[in-house]
């Protein structure tokens, strides 16, 4: 197996930056359109078969150095009692919303049996591929977002508005998504994934004093029970709250275009990191993309060691050959001698 990234996920430098995308299977390419014209978003999810497809036709079209399963961060919620829905403009959706101790009670700790289908797709993926597979999971924070707003947010108002009323009911839903997460993802663990990624996108929305209370001790929890394989922490927005990340036991952390990556290799010392190119950028001239590319692999030479990705996931306006061109890019990037 070609093992470059998890050898950048344990902090050794390597001999060139490796590089894989989040979303990097997804309706910008057109081998996914073809599979998804014939079957909606959750059964690809559903079935083992398709999702290992989908999952490796990045790896044989771009020649990226992981896989990351095809899945949602919402699928566990199935197997809790929640119905999920992937409404085509409206993104997802998920019933009932959950914003009250007295409904608490309608979500149940995770039924593993009930989503065998993702530790089935695992298993394939790990008979197939070359390059090492990256399990995941939402952070329990992120997770219970989806489960409050019911769907998609902006301003998080009536995540925050629990949050703020109610703080021991959310901390019971905090906890018993840490178990479940912690469930789901020792589950994928014994599946054979190589690495593991956690999802903390919405954190950023909490000030460091809420993230330090309600935020960090779920992640923690989650992170220290799963120290078998590298451990990636996503989380936009993150320079505010970087002595708290610190403190998680993530191998990785991933980082958006917000924060430049000599900053953030100086402030997460500890640390690998991976990004950070905005996604967008993707949709601009040659010149400008190779441009920040340059700029991104030369500071991510003063971190521990670096991982080359976008900062979000790949944009559907984003062209094949414009992800193949900057794979090979980074890949044959030499580094001038310091
Ligand atoms: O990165 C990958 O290639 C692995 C698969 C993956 C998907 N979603 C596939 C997907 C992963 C790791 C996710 C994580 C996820 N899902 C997050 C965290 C990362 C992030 O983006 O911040 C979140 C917040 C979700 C929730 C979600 N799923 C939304 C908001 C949407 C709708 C937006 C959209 O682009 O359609 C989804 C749907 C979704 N998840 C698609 C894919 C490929 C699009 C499905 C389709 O219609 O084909």
């Amino acid at each position: 197996m070609r093992d470059i990234f998890i050898k950048a996920c344990n902090g050794l430098k390597t001999d060139y930056t490796p590089v894989w995308f989040m979303r990097q299977a997804g309706r910008y390419m057109p081998e996914y359109q073809r599979v998804r014209q014939k079957y909606d978003f959750l059964t690809m999810c559903r079935t083992p078969e398709i999702a290992a497809e989908v999952t490796m036709q990045p790896v044989r079209i771009l020649d990226v150095d992981a896989a990351i399963l095809f899945s949602d961060i919402l699928i566990p919620l199935e197997a809790m009692g929640i119905k999920i829905e992937f409404i085509e403009e409206k993104g997802p959706q998920v019933h009932p919303a959950i914003r009250t101790s007295a409904q608490l009670n309608q979500l149940k700790p995770l039924e593993i049996e009930k989503i065998q289908y993702v530790f089935e797709a695992i298993r394939i993926l790990i008979r197939e591929l070359n390059v090492p597979l990256i399990g995941f999971a939402a952070s329990p924070f992120t997770l219970a977002t989806y489960i409050i707003e019911g769907a998609s947010s902006k301003e998080f108002i009536n995540s925050k508005k629990f949050m703020f009323s109610d703080k021991e009911s959310f901390h019971k839903l905090m906890a018993m998504l840490t178990d479940s997460m912690l469930l789901y993802l020792k589950e994928q663990l014994k599946a054979g994934v190589n690495a593991i990624q956690i999802f903390d996108t919405w954190a950023g929305i909490l000030s460091p004093f809420d993230y330090e209370l309600f935020v960090k001790p779920y992640v923690k929890r989650l992170i220290e029970g799963l120290k078998s394989v590298p451990v990636i922490y996503f989380c936009p927005n993150a320079t505010g709250l970087a002595d708290q990340i610190n403190e998680t036991e993530a191998d990785v952390l991933s980082i958006d275009w917000r924060i430049d990556i000599s900053d953030a290799s100086r402030l997460f010392r500890e640390k690998t990191i991976q990004g950070n190119l905005d996604p967008l950028t993707l949709l601009g001239s040659e010149d400008e993309i190779f441009k920040r590319t340059t700029y991104i692999l030369t500071g991510g030479r003063k971190a521990r060691s670096h991982i080359f990705n976008l900062g979000h996931g790949v944009n559907i306006h984003t062209k094949v050959d414009t992800l193949k061109k900057l794979v090979d890019f980074v890949h044959n990037f030499k580094h001038k001698e310091e």
